[in-house]
């Protein structure tokens, strides 16, 4: 089993610093899109055999050391009662968003097992299917950015209906919060049950607040999910099942994340590595930060960038080698073949 992930994540030694991509499994892969071609994008996230199939794409293909759960972080809300659709042009849309109490009070906490077992099958299934030859990461939103989706409807440039929430009525947030984080947690460990053997949290979107807005909107929620599964995970001898938590636009909320209780954190591009190391404190394990849009240079110029992320981030625990953010599709797949086996050769310890 290639476990070089697994062993990172815990800041052990490895023979070379393990890669993936975050959005790995997508457009920009010709072998997705003929999958997804018979198929709409929650058809394919609700077929365990197709999610299965797009999930192992990028371990033939690229030749990462993790496979990330092909499915997409709304996938709770609809479980929890909201309308979701995916618009080729516009992305996620929920009709109605959420906006007031009675809204929220018709929010369902599911169980995984029931409204989501897609998911589970998805991963019991792609546990056979790997056979170890990675590691399996499951994920979650966070409960702020997965809200953001909620409130504003979908996708957001200012995130107004969110912050006019959260400043106008706090206690309306807070209940849908509560009810989302409720949401995450049992959706993780349920997860961590099937199969799963890291997760990753993404908070996207975390960056549009202020460190004492951040802390108290966005951060409280995941520390309480983050000490929950840690409990869970000792009192039902889960093992070991590292938790990454990223956030969009890292810099400014260094002190902040480093409190969150998570064994890795993903680091956005907008900050040289080795200076968000300094941030969080020199003994954590960091997972980034390549601009994903570099993936346009030609391949000496991604060749110097790697190595320089690669000799900044050498002053962590340890290092897991991503994008700053997912792939785009327009991406030449070549460029990401040639990443991956880049960040191999050049961080081989002999
Ligand atoms: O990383 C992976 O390969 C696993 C799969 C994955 C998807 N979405 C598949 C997807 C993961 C981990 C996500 C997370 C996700 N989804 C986030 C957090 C991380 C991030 O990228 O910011 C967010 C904010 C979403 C919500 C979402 N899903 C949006 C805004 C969109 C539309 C924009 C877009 O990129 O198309 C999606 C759709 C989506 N999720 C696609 C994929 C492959 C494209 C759907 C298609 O095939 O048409």
């Amino acid at each position: 089993m290639n476990d070089t992930f697994l062993k990172a994540c815990r800041g052990e030694k490895v023979p070379y610093t393990p890669v993936w991509i975050m959005r790995q499994a997508g457009r920009y892969l010709d072998q997705y899109q003929s999958v997804r071609k018979k198929v709409d994008f929650l058809t394919l996230c609700k077929t365990p055999e197709l999610a299965a199939e797009v999930t192992i794409q990028p371990i033939d293909i690229l030749n990462v050391d993790a496979a990330i759960l092909f499915s997409d972080i709304l996938i709770p809300c609809e479980a929890m009662g909201m309308h979701l659709e995916f618009h080729e042009s516009k992305g996620p849309v929920f009709t109605p968003a959420i906006r007031d109490g009675n809204a929220v009070k018709k929010l369902a906490v599911p169980d995984p097992e029931d409204k989501m077992r897609f998911v589970m099958d998805t991963i019991r299934l792609l546990r056979k299917e790997l056979a170890g030859r990675v590691p399996l990461i499951g994920f979650s939103g966070a409960p702020f950015t997965t809200a953001t989706y909620m409130i504003e409807g979908g996708t957001s440039k200012n995130f107004l209906n969110t912050k006019r929430m959260i400043y106008e009525n706090p206690a309306l947030y807070r209940s849908l919060m509560d009810k989302v984080t409720a949401t995450v947690t049992d959706y993780l460990k349920a997860q961590v049950s099937a199969g799963a053997q890291a997760v990753q949290i993404f908070d996207t979107w975390g960056g549009i607040f202020s460190p004492e807005d951040f802390k108290a909107h966005a951060l409280s929620y995941v520390i309480t999910i983050i000490a929950e599964l840690k409990r869970w995970m000792k009192a039902e001898n889960k093992g070991h099942v590292p938790v990454i938590y990223f956030v969009g636009e890292t810099a400014g909320l260094l002190k902040e994340i480093s409190t969150s209780g998570a064994d890795v954190y993903g680091v956005d591009w907008r900050i040289n590595i080795d200076d968000a190391i300094k941030g969080l404190g020199s003994d954590v394990v960091v997972q980034g930060n390549l601009d994903p849009l570099s993936l346009f240079l030609p391949k000496d110029s991604i060749e110097a960038r790697v190595r320089d992320i690669l000799n900044r981030a050498s002053s962590s625990r340890g290092h897991i080698f991503n994008l700053g953010h997912g792939v785009v599709p327009q991406t030449p797949p070549e460029n990401v073949i040639a990443l991956v086996e880049m960040v191999h050769r050049l961080s081989a310890r002999h």
